[in-house]
């Protein structure tokens, strides 16, 4: 089956490095479409450049829209303070649901731009059935070295989650942990993501209208294997260029960095 990767993106100065990374992955992965939504008032020429020089023209899907001030994060704030992505996913998913063939299976997957992420990963998504999710560990999240799916004795069921972080939630996973198959969107056209929701629920919100606990799908070798990091980039550092700046130059003039 296709799978469709669905990544929110937005500007800072290591935006490029991160899409590089993952333009890199789809290029040794010929059934992933990548609808790359940014968080912008037009697309920019940056991301059309990069799919451009990956090749990724014809599997590709480049959309953008901003998230409302009110929901975006200021400068200092800490980044767990407003859900991130929420617009941007909210797009892909109205894409897809006129987009696709709702005949032929096809894979959802939420993948943001900064995480780690195996080629591996993307062979066990296809293992994922109509009509279901497919659940697997997630590395280096929700302070953790990992967190993962408890499966029953034959390892054919989810019976609960090892999360030390908010354990309450109806689906403790982070949004790198799972994909869906896309006949669960068309079924379910009230599935979408929402600022209404407390901190951490964003993934618990989207899943609740498609699955429950019993009827997820374990993936990687019976949740046994890591196949997916949930990486951050640390806050690039640039007091040398606003110095510079000051002074009405910049170190890259003339260059996309
Ligand atoms: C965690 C989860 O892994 C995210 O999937 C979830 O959206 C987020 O928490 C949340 O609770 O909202 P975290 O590493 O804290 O992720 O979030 P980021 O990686 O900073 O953002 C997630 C995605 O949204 C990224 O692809 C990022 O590029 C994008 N984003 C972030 C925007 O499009 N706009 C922003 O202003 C910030
Ligand atoms: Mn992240």
């Amino acid at each position: 089956p296709h799978i469709y990767a669905i990544t929110p993106t937005y500007a800072r100065p290591a935006q490029k490095a991160e899409l590089t990374r993952l333009s890199h992955l789809f290029m040794l992965l010929p059934n992933l479409h990548w609808i790359i939504v940014e968080d912008s008032n037009s697309t920019t020429p940056l991301v059309r450049s990069l799919l451009q020089r990956a090749g990724l023209e014809k599997r590709s899907t480049q959309l953008n829209i901003k998230t409302p001030p009110e929901f975006k994060l200021q400068g200092k704030d800490p980044n767990w303070i407003k859900p991130r992505g929420v617009e941007q996913r909210n797009m892909a998913l109205a894409w897809l649901r006129t987009h696709v063939d709702v005949d032929r299976h096809a894979i959802v997957f939420f993948m943001d731009d900064d995480n780690s992420y195996s080629t591996e990963l993307f062979a066990e998504m296809t293992k994922i059935k109509p009509g279901h999710v497919g659940v697997w560990p997630v590395g280096l999240v929700g302070g953790l070295m990992v967190e993962r799916p408890i499966l029953n004795e034959d390892k054919t069921q989810v019976v609960g989650f090892n999360a030390a972080w908010q354990p309450k939630r109806p689906f403790p996973i982070d949004m790198a942990a799972f994909a869906i198959s896309m006949d669960l969107f068309i079924k379910n056209p009230q599935a979408v993501f929402s600022y209404e929701v407390q901190r951490g629920y964003q993934e618990s919100e989207i899943l609740r209208h498609l699955t429950t606990r019993q009827q997820l799908q374990p993936l990687a070798n019976s949740c046994r294997d890591v196949l997916v990091w949930h990486t951050r980039t640390e806050k690039t550092k640039l007091t040398s260029e606003d110095a510079l700046q000051r002074q009405g130059k910049r170190s890259d003039s003339g260059m996309e960095v």
